[in-house]
């Protein structure tokens, strides 16, 4: 119940599956919690029942000046940040080879997961660093770890955040601020059950050897990581996959 109190987090993508799960979470462990989403709705009806403990902002994750200003509520309302979590993204059904692929999707999930997690990053750590360091938390995808064919836009695009992870952490471990991303495999959001049983979806879901995910299985790993009992683990891509990436 008290894992994180006073603890301070940003959330990107606050109102998705994974990001409300969290966002839930987080409150549940004594957090303090800024819900971000584009959809602001969505956002606060991740933080329902939070009270004075939440914020709910509309912000693009891949929008710069959004993203600084939110930043700057954010420790208007609560004086401080301590623990960024970066959920904005995800792949779509435009995604493919290469060859087949349309551009506008690969520079979509460029900016919405890769950019997008760089700003918050770009904005967010300054403010770790005042608070005396602090834990990002990045989501990456099995698609960063293992091939995961036709899904060449998201795969580069999750690749991308787990080496910035990795080149974050080095890079921020004097100011005590921890960087580290976690690796769902399929995760039953509403988005992904949508298109569970659709082709390339079920060849990948039917490989879980414990089942698939749900998103409260995501949200117990960013509580450990955003914690201080994680407070030695920096740099590392933690799957949450149910073995996908091993079978
Ligand atoms: N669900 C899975 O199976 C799975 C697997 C691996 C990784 N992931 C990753 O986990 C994260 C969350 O996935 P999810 O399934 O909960 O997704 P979701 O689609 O349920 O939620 C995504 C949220 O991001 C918001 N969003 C979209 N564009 C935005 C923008 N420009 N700025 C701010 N917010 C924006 C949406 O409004 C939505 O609330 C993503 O980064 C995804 O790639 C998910």
């Amino acid at each position: 119940m008290s894992r994180l109190k006073g603890k301070i987090a940003f959330v990107t993508g606050a109102g998705g599956g994974i990001g409300r799960a969290i966002c839930e979470r987080f409150l549940f462990e004594g957090a303090r919690v800024v819900a971000t989403d584009i959809d602001v709705g969505a956002a606060s009806a991740a933080v329902t029942g939070g009270g004075d403990r939440a914020l709910a902002l509309p912000v693009d994750a891949g929008d710069g000046e959004q993203v600084r200003e939110a930043m700057a509520r954010a420790v208007e309302t609560f004086g401080a940040l301590n623990v960024l979590c970066n959920v904005a993204g995800g792949s779509s059904m435009q995604d493919d080879r290469v060859t087949e692929a349309p551009e506008e999707e690969f520079w979509r999930v460029i900016r919405l997961d890769l950019f997008g997690t760089f700003l918050a990053c770009k904005y967010g750590i300054p403010e770790l660093v005042k608070a005396g360091g602090g834990s990002v938390v990045n989501l990456t995808s099995i698609g960063a770890i293992i091939a995961l064919p036709n899904w060449d836009c998201y795969t580069a695009a999750k690749g991308g955040v787990a080496a910035l992870t990795r080149s974050m952490a080095a890079g921020y471990s004097a100011d005590n601020v921890r960087v580290n991303a976690i690796a769902p495999g399929v995760i039953l959001t509403p988005r992904v059950a949508a298109r569970e049983r659709i082709g390339r979806v079920k060849e990948l879901a039917d490989r879980h050897m414990l089942g698939l995910g749900v998103p409260e299985d995501v949200a117990h790993m960013a509580v450990y990581l955003a914690s201080d009992e994680a407070r030695i683990v920096t740099g590392q891509v933690l799957s949450v996959d149910s073995g996908v990436s091993i079978n």
